[in-house]
């Protein structure tokens, strides 16, 4: 095959992670091994993902309700199982915060010599589990400060998205793809099945100022406060707009990544928090957006400025082009 190819074959993960980081010594090195451990994550939860009509006791919900109050599906418990499994044996990570676990997870044999903290939404989506349309992971990186001896996680709760230093997710669609930035840009990488290897397929990914999509769930209408409800009338009414959603935020945000616009799941009257979740949904994506040139706000505030009351704190989440977030925050700023 062609030289380039060949080459192209080559970009593995672990490999861009080096190259991006040659000036950041040993934490390179950490950090590679983590993305690594997480592609192998990736790997596990697509397998599974791929054949999951065949394989007994795959789908479907598990009849448990999550610390969200959400039901849990089946797939939700694997996938939050694969991610502690491939961190136990990477000795370096020694907690673990998932949507689907009510409190950290230590692993006391990568703890305290493992500096670092793993977040994650192990699926995002997993409404369209069952009917395979795609859903993701999100991730992010963070080094755990202190010893965290009585075990609250307090560091977690002291700062603000800008405390990761590593960020992304996983889409399961056609193709599975790990999109991820360590403060070097965004970049996106292929899984190649038949090399078992994610392939670096987009470097320095960088979105529109501005862009025609909104994605918003547009069936909580009647719940908005009033700036809301008048934006959407804008778009409505103005040309040049179209709405996309698909009900997984690791899509409708890949879509944004790629082609610009503006996703948004604002607060409700009676839950003005919104419904996604800080630490492990709406910052790790704040900081990728942020890294490809656009923004992220819950309106009033940049998402990454936001610390967290607790470990499964909300926010509501307007994020993507620069232009787009801040006509959603004009709306929202001249009625404050
Ligand atoms: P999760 O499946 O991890 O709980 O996340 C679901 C989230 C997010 O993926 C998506 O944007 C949003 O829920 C969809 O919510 P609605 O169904 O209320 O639109
Ligand atoms: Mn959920
Ligand atoms: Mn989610
Ligand atoms: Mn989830």
């Amino acid at each position: 095959i062609p030289e380039q190819a060949l080459d192209r074959d080559c970009m593995t993960l672990s490999r861009h992670v080096l190259q991006q980081l040659h000036s950041f010594g040993a934490e390179a090195q950490d950090l590679s091994a983590i993305m690594n451990r997480i592609a192998l994550a990736a790997k596990l939860i697509a397998r599974r993902l791929t054949r999951a009509g065949l394989v007994a006791g795959a789908l479907g919900f598990t009849g448990e309700m999550n610390v969200q109050g959400e039901s849990v599906k089946k797939m939700d418990v694997y996938a939050n199982d694969v991610f502690i499994s491939v961190f136990k044996q990477s000795g370096l990570v020694c907690r673990l915060a998932s949507e689907e676990m009510e409190n950290l997870y230590y692993i006391p044999e990568n703890c305290p010599i493992g500096r670092y903290t793993l977040l994650y939404d192990p699926i995002d989506g997993s409404s369209n589990v069952d009917i395979n349309i795609n859903v993701g992971s999100i991730f992010a990186i963070r080094q755990q400060e202190g010893l965290d001896e009585d075990g609250t996680a307090s560091d977690l709760l002291q700062n603000n998205g800008r405390n990761q230093i590593a960020a992304g997710y996983v889409l399961y669609g056609p193709s599975t793809m790990l999109v991820y930035s360590i403060g070097t840009g965004v970049h996106a990488f292929t899984l190649d099945p038949s090399l078992g290897e994610f392939i670096l397929s987009s470097e320095n990914i960088r979105l529109p100022d501005h862009g025609s999509i909104y994605s918003v769930n547009e069936g909580n209408f009647w719940q908005w406060e009033e700036p809301l409800r008048d934006y959407i009338r804008y778009v409505h009414r103005h040309e040049g707009y179209t709405a996309r959603y698909g009900g997984a935020l690791v899509g409708d945000i890949h879509r944004i990544l790629f082609q610009g616009g503006v996703f948004l799941y604002p607060g409700t009257v009676k839950k003005p928090e919104g419904k996604l979740r800080l630490l492990y949904e709406s910052a790790p994506l704040a900081y990728l957006i942020e890294q490809a040139g656009g923004r992220a706000s819950t309106g009033t505030q940049e998402i990454l400025d936001v610390v967290p009351e607790a470990l499964h704190a909300r926010s509501p989440l307007i994020i993507g082009s620069k232009d787009d977030v801040a006509l959603v925050e004009s709306f929202i700023q001249d009625r404050a």
